[in-house]
């Protein structure tokens, strides 16, 4: 585990004033209540406190259980390795219904390993506690949890704790919105090598099947001047990679006082020394600008890689989506993009189920598979989210149907992916080494620039390397490959 160095001597905060009202040193200020707190527990225990942070869902969600660890780390927490641990936080996702059963399914699961520990503190928070439903289904049924609070107030959470620490009631905290960014944060990364950074929460689109917006709230992009801070601070402890995270990319700056666009801050990222390869996700296909594409093809960084969300190839299903492109326009679009950057790869998002799905539109969407020929695609059966416009929209479709066509689907990417992976055969590339091979300890796991996974024989001191690979055999979606 990597840190964000935060310059601040904990130990010297005077904990006996009054709290700060600005952020972050209120933070900073509850951080060393607890602990203190935390400190003494432990005396007490004669063993140090441990923590594990469980994440479902995005990379969001990864992001934001990063910035949880650094605050416990802080706190004097360390991390376990499972759930039998003294204060387990799930970071919960409500995407799709799936996400939502499977937590309440591991929480009778948690209730039985605190009744074994008498010092357990759950925390529950993420997408799924801006639902009030959610949290009232909690409150009731779910009554052993300590602490909920949701996506906006993130950054309070070692308030949240401390406050828990000092009294015995559920602490709930969620906040419908807000505008705030608090910066200066701590973060603690699960690889040295690559880090995922923010640079805009919440989503303005309302897709009508979609909860993001809902929970996440409005668009707000991050100040330039601090996301390039943070980049060169992660540069300097040794990040090579960067993955830029929001959930419509394309629309980055629209929303600051000085207005930039994400190509040019993309520029900016491309300047700072030690960063490698630049990634970014998710780009909304209605807002991509010809000078992305641009600065993507005279990038020596940013990978040849773009997520396209594509959810239907239908053009009637696309409206009712308020997805604001066409079949056609999409297909345009992949095909200036696949112009401009020959090689790059190109993956999506697709929905089977939308209401009102026909055969004829499941076939117009894998006629769209087959034309853009995508590296790989995330396909999901479509999930109705309570308070979306699509949830009330007539022609729900029945489940059967449903797993009928997204089988023909599955078939179509699984097939044009297979075939599209190949095109590198016998190609030497660089790989930034990721992990040793969890299968097979004698290999590395790489990624190659196009998101291609291979895996070649090496020793774990290339982690973090970027390395020269022949790439020998392909096996469906990744390589195997040796070291030139
Ligand atoms: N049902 C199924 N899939 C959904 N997604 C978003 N909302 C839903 C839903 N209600 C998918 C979209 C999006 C991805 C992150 O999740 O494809 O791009
Ligand atoms: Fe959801 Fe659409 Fe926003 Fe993506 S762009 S988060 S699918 S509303």
């Amino acid at each position: 585990m990597e840190k964000n160095v935060i310059k601040i001597d904990f130990n010297n905060i005077d904990i006996s004033k009054e709290e700060p009202i600005h952020e972050p040193e209120r933070q900073y200020y509850f951080i060393a209540k607890a602990r203190k707190l935390v400190k003494d527990k432990s005396k007490k225990l004669g063993r140090p406190l441990t923590c594990m942070v469980t994440t479902f869902g995005c990379q969001m969600n990864q992001k934001d259980s990063e910035k949880l660890l650094g605050i416990l780390e802080l706190i004097g927490y360390e991390q376990a390795d499972s759930e039998k641990a003294d204060f387990v936080i799930y970071n919960t996702c409500t995407v799709r219904d799936n996400a939502n059963q499977k937590v309440y399914g591991r929480l009778g699961f948690l209730n039985g390993v605190k009744r074994t520990n008498p010092n357990m503190l759950i925390a529950l928070c993420g997408c799924m506690m801006q639902e009030p439903e959610a949290v009232e289904k909690i409150k009731k049924s779910y009554s052993f949890v300590d602490i909920i609070f949701g996506t906006h107030n993130i950054f309070k959470f070692a308030e949240l704790l401390y406050t828990r620490l000092q009294s015995e009631r559920m602490v709930i905290d969620i906040w419908k919105g807000t505008n705030d960014i608090v910066e200066d944060l701590p973060a603690e990364r699960k690889y040295g090598f690559k880090a995922g950074v923010n640079i805009m929460f919440g989503c303005n689109n309302f897709c009508s099947y979609c909860i993001v917006p809902y929970v996440r709230g409005r668009e707000r992009s991050r100040n330039a001047k601090d996301i390039i801070r943070e980049i060169e601070d992660l540069a300097s402890q040794g990040v090579v990679e960067i993955m830029l995270l929001g959930q419509n990319v394309n629309s980055y700056g629209k929303t600051l006082k000085e207005p930039m666009t994400f190509a040019q801050l993309l520029q900016e990222v491309e300047k700072v020394e030690g960063i490698k390869r630049i990634r970014f996700m998710t780009s909304h296909p209605k807002d991509l600008s010809d000078d992305l594409i641009e600065v993507m093809k005279n990038s020596k960084k940013i990978c040849k890689h773009l997520h396209l969300p594509l959810q239907s190839g239908s053009t009637k299903l696309l409206e009712k989506m308020n997805r604001h492109y066409t079949k056609e326009s999409y297909l345009n679009l992949a095909n200036k993009i696949q112009t401009s950057i020959p090689d790059i790869s190109i993956t999506t998002d697709i929905i089977v189920g939308f209401p009102g799905e026909t055969d004829r539109d499941i076939e117009e969407t894998i006629d769209v598979v087959r034309k853009v020929r995508y590296d790989s695609a995330f396909t999901f059966i479509y999930s109705k989210r309570t308070g979306t416009p699509a949830a009330s929209m007539e022609n729900q479709v029945p489940e059967e149907v449903n797993k009928v066509r997204f089988e023909r689907l599955l078939e179509a990417v699984q097939q044009v992916s297979k075939e599209k992976t190949q095109r590198f055969l016998g190609q030497v590339v660089e790989v930034l080494v990721e992990e040793v091979n969890q299968q097979d300890q004698s290999l590395m796991t790489g990624r190659m620039s196009h998101n291609t996974i291979v895996h070649f024989e090496g020793d774990k001191s290339l982690i973090g390397k970027i390395v020269e690979v022949k790439l020998e055999e392909c096996r469906g979606f990744y390589y195997m490959a040796k070291l030139v």
